[in-house]
């Protein structure tokens, strides 16, 4: 949510920072802008729209430096417009920042620079009161000034400064929203995130809470809250430049989907001995800890929290143990009953997601053992757990989520078998038996992924309907949910999931001649009750899309076409069933003309609450 890039060096800040910008266009898109230390001034340039239209502003002259922070906004606070844009800078333009978070005092703030100082505010962001408060504070040296602000400040930030009066450096803080400074050679940068400068660098440190960062073109400097210098070891980034492009493909997020039998083989077998037994390298979790769990909670947001439905009945099933899904916003502020013998399994693809980190800073202190499911390594909930099960799906750039909500499914699998199997609550050929079926599905999902022209000419049908439901029983209810989100998320189309069952209760009511309602049957035990749910809609005039494993032709008698996956054992059907549905909506999407990898309204990070 909102993207910041940051240049010192020898080289082009505008051309930097412009390609970085372009890589994060996915944390928010509404307006960007950029800010240069340049001939003893700031130059500020900014405006509305994509990163295309700074490029074509910027394109009117020459104006460049060896020193400048860049942005793209999500709005929070005041429209998008040129003016409510970042970079913002304090009254004299002699300090400009670039924010991404909240800052949740900023009424209070501008009060008191309006009475006291007779500050006029430019814009009706809350970003633009941190400028000038830096410039009231500045009193010749900058990490001073940003340090008297930040404490005056109640909030999120990722925060980058510069001043006209020392232009060799960039000053930088965070507090609950990320942040990393790339180690370059005669130059050295900052960003949100770890895209925007693959291209660059890959050596960088991982900037904690709390901590300032001063960079210069020779080094990087990282302070502590209680401005001691420390050290932070190196990371080094494993991901190649190419994971970050499309590669032909016409969109991030069909190249993701396509990327998905390779994300899958990867996450199941990176935690796959020779013996093919699930081994947990890294992860402290003991015997002991999970024979004392009573309770489970997952936790997370949107498409992740779909993958936890699916995990709940996992560990339910093989562990034995009850688990509760729930949306981090809710369980938050709910004040849950947690203890310590608790386990807390927090879902996120960023690991950045604010409501998801809170909600485990919650859990942590009331006792929980905490296991996150995340994949960018090094991420805010990474770094905050006990223990973390990464997701090997590689950067997932498309806003909406795909690769990543397949790997978090496969993660879920392998706990609940893990902690099925150390009970004891799991017999052996049960263990091996679900072992090799997890293990031929990303060449059961290369079958699924050469149907595409199937689901692309039925998304030519139906591009133009403006009402889709999606039902489905047991674990197809949850990959509903998750078709349903994909779809109104890119093409805009009024679309609703419910539970099978569940729909004769209420929902039927807005079943008519012509409703299309996309019917998930893969499960063998359901699958005669999910003919009855298709009859009943089929007699309220729906025009009915089946989903059903391969074999289940009886289904042919019901809807009106059928999509079918390959046959595996009903509790893993998740894995394969949502690619259809994420290819439905893509070629709807495309078909309606929508910013696919770039849905309006959106960002990919959601570090705001
Ligand atoms: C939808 C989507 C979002 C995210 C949600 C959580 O396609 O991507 O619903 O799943 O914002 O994000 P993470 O997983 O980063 O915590």
């Amino acid at each position: 949510m909102c993207g910041i890039v940051g240049y010192v060096g020898n080289g082009s800040a505008r051309e930097t920072i412009i390609d970085g910008l372009k890589k994060l266009e996915y944390r928010g898109y509404d307006s960007s802008g950029i800010a240069f230390c340049t001939d003893g001034k700031i130059e500020i340039r900014k405006c509305v729209g994509r990163i295309h239209n700074l490029e074509e502003l910027l394109s009117k002259e020459t104006l460049d430096s060896h020193v400048g922070i860049g942005h793209t906004r999500w709005a929070t606070h005041g429209a998008p417009s040129d003016v409510n844009a970042h970079p913002h800078a304090n009254g004299d333009s002699s300090i400009a920042i670039v924010h991404n978070g909240i800052i949740e005092n900023y009424v209070e703030i501008k009060e008191w620079l309006a009475q006291d100082y007779g500050v006029n505010f430019l814009s009706e962001t809350d970003s633009e009161v941190i400028a000038h408060l830096i410039g009231v504070y500045y009193n010749g040296n900058l990490e001073d000034a940003v340090y008297k602000a930040v404490d005056k400040m109640r909030g999120a930030y990722a925060l980058c400064v510069i001043s006209k009066n020392e232009p060799d450096k960039i000053v930088a803080v965070r507090k609950d929203a990320p942040l990393i400074a790339g180690i370059g050679h005669g130059c050295n940068f900052i960003a949100s995130d770890i895209p925007a400068l693959l291209k660059y660098v890959r050596e960088i440190y991982l900037i904690e809470n709390n901590e300032t960062v001063v960079i210069t073109a020779d080094e990087i400097k990282i302070y502590n809250a209680q401005r001691e210098r420390v050290h932070r070891d190196v990371f080094h980034v494993t991901w190649d430049a190419d994971a970050a492009e499309k590669d032909g493909y016409s969109h991030f997020m069909l190249k993701e989907i396509h990327e998905q039998p390779k994300g899958l083989y990867e996450t199941l077998h990176r935690r796959l001995d020779e013996n093919g037994e699930i081994v947990l390298d890294g992860i402290s979790m003991t015997k002991a800890d999970i024979e004392n769990f009573n309770k489970v909670y997952i936790v997370a947001c949107g498409t992740a929290y779909h993958a936890g439905l699916v995990g709940k009945s996992a560990i339910e099933k093989m562990a034995h143990i009850p688990v509760e899904v729930e949306v981090a916003s809710e369980f938050r502020y709910r004040d849950p009953f947690v203890d310590d013998k608790t386990l807390f399994i927090a879902i996120s693809q960023s690991g950045e997601t604010l409501d998801t980190l809170a909600a485990l800073r919650e859990a942590k202190s009331k006792g929980a053992r905490v296991l996150s499911v995340v994949n960018v390594v090094g991420s805010s909930v990474a770094r905050e757990s006990d223990d973390v099960f990464y997701t090997w799906a590689g950067p997932e750039i498309a806003v909406a989520s795909t690769k990543a909500y397949t790997t978090q499914l496969m993660c879920m699998y392998m706990i609940a078998l893990y902690m099925g199997r150390t009970k004891g609550t799991v017999e052996e050929s049960y263990y091996r038996a679900f072992l090799t079926e997890l293990s031929e599905i990303p060449e059961k999902l290369k079958a699924v992924l050469e149907n595409e022209s199937e689901i692309e000419a039925l998304a030519k049908e139906l591009y133009k309907k403006e009402q889709v439901f999606f039902i489905g029983r047991g674990p197809d209810a949850g990959v509903s949910y998750e078709g349903s989100l994909k779809l109104k998320e890119i093409s805009y189309i009024n679309s609703f999931a419910i539970a099978a069952g569940e729909l004769k209760h209420g929902t039927i009511a807005l079943i008519e001649k012509d409703t299309v309602v996309v019917a998930l049957a893969t499960q063998d035990k359901l699958f005669e009750k999910m003919l009855s749910n298709i009859q009943e809609v089929k007699a309220r005039g729906a025009y009915v899309i089946g989903l059903a494993k391969e074999g289940n032709k009886e289904i042919e008698k019901q809807a009106d076409k059928v999509i079918y996956i390959p046959d595996c054992i009903d509790e893993i059907t998740p894995l394969l069933s949502v690619v259809p549905l994420q290819i439905l909506a893509y070629y709807i999407a495309k078909e309606r003309g929508c910013d696919i990898d770039k849905p309006k309204n959106l960002a990919k990070s959601v570090t705001v609450e």
